[in-house]
């Protein structure tokens, strides 16, 4: 509880100097859990969905979803290029991208896999690997936040089982370029060979639609035959807490219908099974649609420019709602309590398995950016 709490614990120690202190006095930047308004073409599906609900609606549907869902999910992958060829049978609707996560490692892990994550990282992953008997192994990744594919190599041994990529990345905001990705592939299929056992790679993209860059996005999952690709509506359609979201996997890897039965039994023995009916019907209405990106993007760059101005050493976001800048002094404690006592509030890197930075989210309006840009002293080591 200790390690893992400690971005609610901010988020809490926030909502206290809300109410001593007022709204207004307070950047809260922890969370990450967007105030945007879902796209209209959502609520739109929302209401059609509510007062004209198809037959069963409510009824228990498979434990994989809903086979009608799960071919428009398919088809929405395959002409979009993200996952080419996918069919009804690859797809496995979740409760959201954490849902999916637990349920793939809890497929394929054996206790005492190893599985490679690389920092900085989502808060959540060494637990759910844990979760499952696996064992987390930390990789870090360059000075600009993208893979280093041979520091992947050298951590690779006999136990690996899965890597798990999350691009764009929460919280360094980079997405990783196709060159670096289609090589790690390379890599996963050697290895996969000399383990004699396929290493999964596991593609955490719920921020794919959150993008300011002009280059493609390009899912791991499309460039090697045993990836799986685990997405959600909470960031893309600003739902985070509907839960929803699903399992792909690459149809070129062979017996995917065996894997997807057996995520769909684990979904089971998580007690997670039959992703909310509602949810399903509705997404599957909208699944082009996105969250309005002017105003998130408008906010992002104007503080990333004024960190940049303070004399901040941070990475420019591709994408996603979140800036992850270097602590600018070596004493990392005394620095983040200052910056709680001018009441802005941060999330310590050390979440994110890189204790010399912190995190910024924007899930805030523009008030609160001004405020957080007022109170971010100048960097001075
Ligand atoms: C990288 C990453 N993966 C997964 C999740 C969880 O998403 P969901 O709400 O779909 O469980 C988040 C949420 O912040 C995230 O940042």
């Amino acid at each position: 509880m200790e390690s893992g709490s400690a971005i609610r614990k901010m988020w809490d120690y926030g909502r206290k100097l809300k109410s001593l202190h007022g709204d207004d006095r307070v950047a809260d930047m922890t969370l990450g859990n967007p105030v945007a308004l879902p796209p209209a073409a959502l609520l739109r599906a929302l209401e059609e969905v509510v007062h004209h609900p198809p037959d069963g609606l409510h009824r228990y549907t498979a434990h994989a979803g809903r086979r009608d869902v799960r071919e428009r999910i398919a088809r929405h992958l395959d002409e979009r290029g993200l996952l080419p060829g996918a069919g009804a049978e690859q797809v496995l609707v979740t409760a959201g991208a954490s849902a999916a996560s637990n349920i793939m490692l809890r497929a394929v892990l054996d206790p005492g896999d190893e599985v490679i994550i690389l920092a900085p990282y989502f808060p959540d992953y060494p637990a759910h690997v844990l979760n499952h008997g696996g064992l987390p192994i930390v990789v870090s990744t360059r000075a600009d936040f993208l893979p280093d594919v041979e520091r992947i190599e050298e951590a690779i041994g006999p136990r690996t089982r899965v890597v798990i990529i999350n691009h764009p990345n929460n919280p360094s905001g980079r997405q990783y370029p196709e060159d670096i990705l289609g090589e790690l592939a390379g890599l996963l299929r050697q290895k996969s060979k000399v383990n004699g056992k396929r290493i999964y790679l596991l593609s955490d993209e719920p921020y794919r639609e959150l993008r300011f860059t002009e280059e493609p996005f390009v899912s791991p999952a499309r460039l090697y035959e045993h990836g799986i690709m685990a997405y959600s509506f909470s960031k893309s359609h600003s739902i985070p807490g509907e839960r929803i979201g699903y399992l792909a996997v690459n149809p070129e890897g062979g017996e995917t219908q065996e894997l997807v039965a057996a995520m769909a039994l684990s979904s089971r023995i998580l007690g997670f099974p039959n992703a909310p009916s509602l949810w399903q019907e509705v997404i599957s209405r909208c699944l082009d649609a996105v969250v309005e990106m002017a105003p998130l993007q408008r906010d992002i760059l104007r503080l990333y420019g004024a960190l940049r101005e303070k004399g901040y050493e941070v990475v420019k976001p591709d994408g996603t709602f979140y800036l992850f800048p270097r602590v600018p002094t070596d004493d990392v404690q005394s620095f983040i309590q200052g910056l709680l006592e001018n009441f802005l509030l941060v999330v310590p890197g050390e979440s994110f398995g890189l204790a010399d930075h912190f995190r910024l989210a924007l899930c805030v309006d523009e008030k609160t950016v001004d405020l957080a840009i007022d109170r971010l002293p100048p960097a001075g080591r």
